[in-house]
């Protein structure tokens, strides 16, 4: 075997009383750590982060525009990198995905890397560790939501990924990213023979399809042609919320007390509002949600960092008042918790970070009064550091030009934390609790008619660490669970449209640390589940998500090497929607995927 180079994370995550490493001014996940090789493969190996495809990746696109091509060397501390945009001439589109490709080679640590388009967020990514012999990943994410940049001239794409190469970390960044531009549009009846939702638009594949035609649902299915089916339409205008270009356009966030405000002023022919979060978390809180609460790290003497207990949320505020608060999925970074676990098959939202939405139209009765209202964003009892921003989606009624609109019942989101910590030396457990319930209607009286949105959500947190055995062995369990329903009702109380959410996403970790017998070194066995799962209904058509990741494996380190180790991943994907269904079971072990199952029948009719 040749000499292994290794992970020092552990390091900082496992062990309480291991030293943090000297912060730097680097948006990455870890410091020190290195790839984890059990073999040498001949050529580049792929990564893949497990999903299903997009509706629409078996048709042929309109248009392919190769929008971005950028080597990311020592990008430490330089301003995002840029290329022009305009909207392809002579294509007719109704639907946009975006491609993106990377490789590289060598040594390096993970990084976090975001796309904007005109300031607005279109994708959170982090990136795969290289080895000498290379890696590459691709993903597609469905961009149709940003139509309304999309569509037009001369605007700058930007990306961030602040890299760092030297002597010692030499992997370069090789990114490419493509849009392809689809024309399926609500009229599109030709290759098909029906209209289909096409946010649920199945594989093209020919014995579900048969079984498709079959349905009559399917045809009178249209979306685009119901003008009350506000949900899905994109957005007429995007605004930022969102920094400066030169620091890559989100706010970086130190501490709970940092607010970052953006002041905006919205037309007034605005008939419904959205923001949509990017997060994610990192230096010190990147693994939040297993960090002890200070009194136990000063109590210990520990030189760690990674404090403040284990509650974290990140608050939308418009002129202070809290309109939505988001308990960040816990994506794992490709260095993270045991790097084995993470090859070649990513953490859950490792290459596609997820973003929340939450929908403010109830508060329109605010802000159309053409004043400029600040939108803020803030994460409570963050440590450094948070990477925030925000994109307000706007739709505008096109026949008047204002509308009228009132917020008549806002009842200021009642949240409650309770904390409980018991420890004595280094053996403790710390129990967090947290709910948030927030209830909000208003009317909007456009030329859809006097409409009136209700906004609920509960959420619900529940943290657990457990240190036993004189701190060698750490319990993180974590639950969070959010249910939001919205209602649009017309002035004479019919119901025109109802929508629910459901999410709830379980993390668990149990991890071990014995002491070798040389000096500084010691085996880690660690075992993770982590799962995301997402059931939503809007009016009769419902769809449901399970995402499931289990690895375990155990690593034998010295100092901030890992000699050997090994693990193994297992992730099943199931999504069920009424018209398709897509479900993959993957397992890789030591560094190689292992049986790989899709299938895009699902024994249970849903
Ligand atoms: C490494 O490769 C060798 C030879 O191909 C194989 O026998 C061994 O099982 C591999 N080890 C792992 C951990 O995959
Ligand atoms: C677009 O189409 C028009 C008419 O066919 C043609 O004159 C023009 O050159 C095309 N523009 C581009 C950029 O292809
Ligand atoms: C990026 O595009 C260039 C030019 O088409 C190609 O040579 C290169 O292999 C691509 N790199 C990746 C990572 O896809
Ligand atoms: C990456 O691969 C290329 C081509 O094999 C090689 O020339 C280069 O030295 C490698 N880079 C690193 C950092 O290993
Ligand atoms: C985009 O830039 C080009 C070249 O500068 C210019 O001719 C065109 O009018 C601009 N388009 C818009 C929409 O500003
Ligand atoms: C819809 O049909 C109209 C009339 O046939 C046509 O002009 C338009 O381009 C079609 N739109 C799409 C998106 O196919
Ligand atoms: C509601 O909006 C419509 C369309 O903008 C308008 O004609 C109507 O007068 C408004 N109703 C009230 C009571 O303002
Ligand atoms: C517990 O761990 C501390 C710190 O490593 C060590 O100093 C102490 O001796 C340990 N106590 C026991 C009972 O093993
Ligand atoms: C819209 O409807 C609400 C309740 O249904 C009502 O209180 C309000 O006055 C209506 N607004 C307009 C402009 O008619
Ligand atoms: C589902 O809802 C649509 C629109 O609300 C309605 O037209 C259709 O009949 C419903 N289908 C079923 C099976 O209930
Ligand atoms: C969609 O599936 C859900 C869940 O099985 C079912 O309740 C609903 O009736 C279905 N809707 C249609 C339109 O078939
Ligand atoms: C699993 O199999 C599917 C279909 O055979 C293939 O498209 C996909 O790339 C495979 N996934 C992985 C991670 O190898």
């Amino acid at each position: 075997m040749p000499p292994l180079p290794l992970i020092p994370l552990l390091l900082i995550f496992f062990i309480p009383f291991s030293s943090s490493v000297a912060p730097q001014l680097l948006h990455q996940s870890h410091f020190n750590k290195h790839k984890f090789h059990l073999n040498k493969s001949d050529s580049y190996k792929q990564y893949y982060e497990i999903t299903r495809p997009l509706p629409f990746h078996t048709l042929i696109p309109s248009c392919a525009l190769p929008v971005f091509s950028h080597d990311f060397e020592n990008t430490i501390g330089l301003p995002p990198t840029t290329a022009g945009y305009s909207s392809p001439a002579n294509c007719t589109w109704s639907h946009v995905s975006l491609h993106l490709s990377v490789s590289s080679n060598g040594s390096q640590y993970d990084r976090i890397a975001a796309v904007w388009l005109d300031g607005a967020e279109l994708l959170r990514t982090s990136t795969a560790e290289p080895t000498p012999d290379g890696v590459f990943w691709k993903i597609s994410k469905d961009i149709t939501r940003y139509s309304s940049i999309l569509r037009q001239e001369n605007l700058t794409l930007s990306v961030m990924l602040e890299n760092v190469v030297n002597d010692v970390y030499t992997g370069v960044y090789r990114v490419n990213i493509t849009f392809l531009y689809y024309d399926i549009g609500s009229n599109d009846t030709g290759s098909h023979g029906f209209n289909f939702p096409l946010s649920l638009f199945p594989l093209n594949q020919k014995s579900t399809v048969m079984k498709w035609k079959e349905n009559p649902v399917i045809s009178t299915l249209n979306r685009e042609e119901n003008s009350l089916d506000l949900y899905d339409k994109p957005a007429d205008l995007i605004i930022p919320i969102s920094g400066i270009e030169n620091d890559g356009f989100w706010f970086r966030i130190e501490k709970g007390s940092d607010v970052m405000y953006k002041g905006i002023q919205i037309p007034a022919n605005t008939y419904k509002a959205v923001i949509e979060v990017y997060v994610s978390f990192h230096g010190n809180d990147e693994f939040w949600y297993s960090n002890p609460p200070d009194s136990y790290i000063e109590l210990n003497n520990l030189e760690t960092k990674r404090g403040h207990g284990a509650y974290r949320e990140v608050l939308v505020l418009l002129d202070d008042n809290i309109v939505g608060s988001v308990i960040p999925f816990p994506v794992i970074f490709t260095g993270g918790i045991n790097p084995l676990f993470w090859e070649p098959i990513v953490s859950i939202g490792a290459f596609d970070l997820p973003s929340y939405d939450i929908d403010i139209t109830p508060f329109l009765g605010m802000l159309l009064d053409g004043n400029v209202h600040s939108f803020g964003l803030r994460v409570a009892d963050a440590i450094s550091f948070w990477l925030v921003d925000a994109n307000l989606h706007l739709w505008l009624d096109n026949n008047v030009k204002e509308v009228q609109a009132m917020t008549f019942k806002y009842s200021a989101p009642s949240s409650g934390v309770e904390c409980e910590s018991k420890f004595h030396k280094l053996d403790g457990s710390f129990e967090i609790e947290g709910k948030r319930k927030s209830e909000v209607s208003g009317w909007v009286n456009s030329s859809l008619g006097n409409l009136t949105t209700y906004v609920h959500q509960k959420l619900k947190f529940e943290n657990t660490i457990k240190f036993k055995k004189n701190g060698t062995q750490k319990v993180v369990k974590q639950e969070v669970k959010v249910k939001k329903e919205l209602r649009v009702e017309s002035d004479t109380g019919t119901l025109i449209s109802r929508t629910t959410v459901k999410k709830t996403y379980p993390l668990k970790i149990t991890s071990s640390t014995l002491a070798g017998s040389e000096k500084n070194t010691y085996l880690m066995i660690t075992d993770l589940e982590h799962s995301l799962k997402e059931e939503r209904s809007n009016g009769n058509l419902s769809s449901s998500l399970v995402n499931s990741q289990q690895s375990s494996g155990w690593m034998f380190v010295q100092d901030h090497d890992v000699l050997s180790g090994a693990a193994t991943t297992d992730q099943s994907y199931t999504y069920k929607d009424n018209f398709s269904c897509y479900s993959q079971i993957v397992s890789a072990a030591n560094g190689k995927l292992g049986s790989n199952t899709t299938s895009l029948l699902c024994s249970s009719s849903f």
